[in-house]
């Protein structure tokens, strides 16, 4: 017992604009403290980094107010294709699922890849997969994000995006959820799921089951929201992590990489912990729906300083 080390969680629902006066603050709030309150739980009681990430995100994706799982955004031709990945930390394995459909939790299908030959599935071969495991066919759509689609259908798609969150006013940006963990061995790991964009033309790949979105190693893990496209071009979440690996503290390793995506002029936010127990998040976009358990307190970044570039928990 006491050679065991301090568990640390953080988790994140998206990056976009701002929810102050929408009435979305607080409830999104709410979602996020009771999804940390369990999920810290799990790792008190000595479960892994990699079963609580799965946890987390399974949380995250069966709320509906997030885009990923229930919830996704439709894409231009009116589907819902998830992205999901999972990153143990400990064995530095990646696996994913890119673009699947009729499924509730992408991340479990992440799960499954990660002790397979073939750790990365699109569209297709995840079909397969889920025939394989015999899980049921879900229908992820709800009627809000079918609501924004036909509106937006009306108008001939004029916006490029969807959604952040769920709500009855247009709140337009980007989403998805992460959850990074440090469990008791101080093993870390790191899962990212999204529903995309929305309104992304067909085959259009996320971050989110890419190393530039999710990355972990022995060192430190991070996730990452906002504009895949983005991302991508920071590849952000290996950025990150490889600058602690060769001895950058992981604030400075944030600061750096989010100043340089500020400097391209990128739309995007990240989570991120080490072995150290230190907590940081970083952003470009106006806001970051992320909320930690430190070991002490839950906190969260919702009304944190528009023009702070990273925080720490
Ligand atoms: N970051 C989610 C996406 O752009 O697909």
């Amino acid at each position: 017992m006491s050679n065991q080390i301090e568990p640390k969680l953080i988790i994140h629902g998206g990056a976009g604009s701002s929810l102050k006066g929408k009435g979305g603050l607080e409830s999104v709030r709410q979602s996020l403290h009771e999804i940390v309150t369990e999920v810290y739980q799990l790792l008190i009681e000595g479960k892994s980094a990699t079963e609580a990430v799965i946890r987390g995100c399974q949380l995250l994706e069966d709320n509906p107010r997030f885009n990923a799982g229930t919830g996704s955004v439709l894409q231009s031709d009116g589907q819902i294709r998830m992205s999901a990945s999972l990153m143990d930390g400990e064995k530095q394995r990646f696996s994913g699922v890119i673009n699947v459909s009729r499924v509730k939790n992408p991340i479990n299908l992440a799960q499954n890849l990660q002790n397979q030959e073939d750790r990365i599935l699109s569209d297709y071969g995840s079909a397969e997969l889920l025939r394989e495991l015999n899980l049921p066919i879900y229908d992820p759509l709800t009627d809000l994000r079918l609501h924004e689609w036909i509106e937006e259908r009306k108008e001939n798609f004029t916006r490029k995006m969807a959604g952040v969150v769920a709500e009855n006013n247009d709140n337009a940006k980007r989403g998805t959820i992460g959850v990074v963990a440090l469990d008791k061995q101080g093993r870390i790991s790191a899962g990212t799921s999204t529903g995309g964009k929305g309104l992304e033309r067909i085959g259009r790949v996320s971050d989110s089951a890419m190393p530039a979105g999710n990355y972990a190693n022995s060192q430190a893990g991070v996730s990452c929201t906002g504009i895949g496209e983005d991302i991508i071009d920071e590849c952000l979440a290996a950025k990150v992590v490889i600058r602690v690996t060769d001895g950058l503290s992981l604030a400075e390793a944030m600061e750096k990489s989010i100043q340089e995506a500020l400097t391209n002029q990128r739309d995007l936010g990240a989570i991120a912990l080490d072995y150290n127990g230190s907590i940081v998040w970083g952003k470009t976009s106006e806001v970051l729906l992320a909320a930690y358990h430190n070991g002490k307190n839950i906190g969260d970044c919702l009304e944190w300083d528009d023009n702070k570039l990273i925080g720490n928990g």
